[in-house]
């Protein structure tokens, strides 16, 4: 019987597909508050980008693409022939235009990593951002990357870590209890590598320190509500949160801070 809890539904790539990330609005929503707070240096995606080296005329997959952000970045090769996959058609549409329109030869493909549609030995790169914690099994999507991973490919998977936003998760349990949703433990830093050590040789994560310093309240609540439980708030409840996040606002002077903890694994090799 599938797992109607938040989480459950959260790591059920049919439920994904059909509800969280049917279209791109719901991870536009939090990609606006990254967008428009982050106070790295660069962009997420451009830092991690330059993890690795990208051959010319290589062949890239981009699993669980979404609506193809990683491709706005401008100073990869245009000789790079990119496939994108995703569990969801309208991400797959979406970031097959993108990347068509960043200027790359690109495939779409409808897939779940845990059974990948392409070949042994067909990819020299392979980005799994932000999605290995939606998968029910984790290390089977992971014996599908190294499979479709040429021997000397590369693979860059970037996820989250227990903490991440944590003061907005505070805020979230004021208003709805306290709700772990469990996102940030399922393919984290510290059990993530144990998993990749059954798959890769050689494994290095980068933490990408990046405190959001947020002055709109109404970008919070709008980040919140992209997702459970604060997605099927009442008109009250939404009120309450925003009415919360201000406080906290108030507290900080204006400003709210959000810890953020993120970064990526770089892959290689064959498991010893
Ligand atoms: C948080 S979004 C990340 C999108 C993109 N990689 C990025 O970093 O902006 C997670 C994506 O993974 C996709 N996804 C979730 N489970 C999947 C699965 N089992 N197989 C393939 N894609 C999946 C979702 O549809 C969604 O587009």
């Amino acid at each position: 019987m599938p797992d109607q809890t938040p989480i459950g539904a959260l790591r059920d790539p049919a439920a994904l597909a059909a509800g969280q990330y049917a279209t791109a609005a719901n991870l536009r929503s939090r990609s606006a508050l990254h967008d428009r707070y982050s106070t790295a240096a660069q962009p997420f995606r451009e830092w991690e980008a330059g993890l690795v080296h990208w051959p010319d005329g290589g062949a890239v997959l981009d699993i669980g693409a979404g609506p193809g952000r990683f491709w706005e970045y401008p100073a990869l090769p245009r000789s790079l022939r990119v496939t994108v996959a995703d569990i969801s058609p309208g991400m797959v549409a979406d970031a097959t235009a993108a990347v068509a329109a960043a200027g790359y030869a690109v495939e779409g493909a409808v897939a779940d990593a845990q059974r990948l549609p392409f070949g042994d030995d067909t990819f020299d790169v392979l980005i799994a951002n932000h999605m290995l914690y939606h998968v029910p099994d984790p290390p089977a999507a992971l014996a599908e990357f190294r499979r479709v991973l040429r021997t000397d490919g590369v693979a860059l998977i970037a996820t989250n870590a227990p903490g991440h936003m944590r003061q907005l998760n505070a805020l979230i349990a004021e208003v709805f209890g306290p709700q772990e949703l469990g996102l940030n433990s399922a393919f984290a830093i510290d059990n993530g590598e144990s998993m990749l050590r059954e798959c890769f040789g050689t494994i290095a994560w980068h933490s990408f320190i990046n405190p959001l310093l947020v002055d709109d309240a109404e970008a919070v609540t709008a980040y919140a509500m992209s997702i459970p439980p604060a997605q099927s708030a009442t008109e009250d409840q939404r009120r309450e949160l925003t009415r919360v996040v201000e406080r906290q606002m108030a507290d900080g002077g204006g400003m709210l801070r959000i810890d953020t903890r993120t970064g990526a694994f770089v892959c290689s090799g064959e498991a010893r």
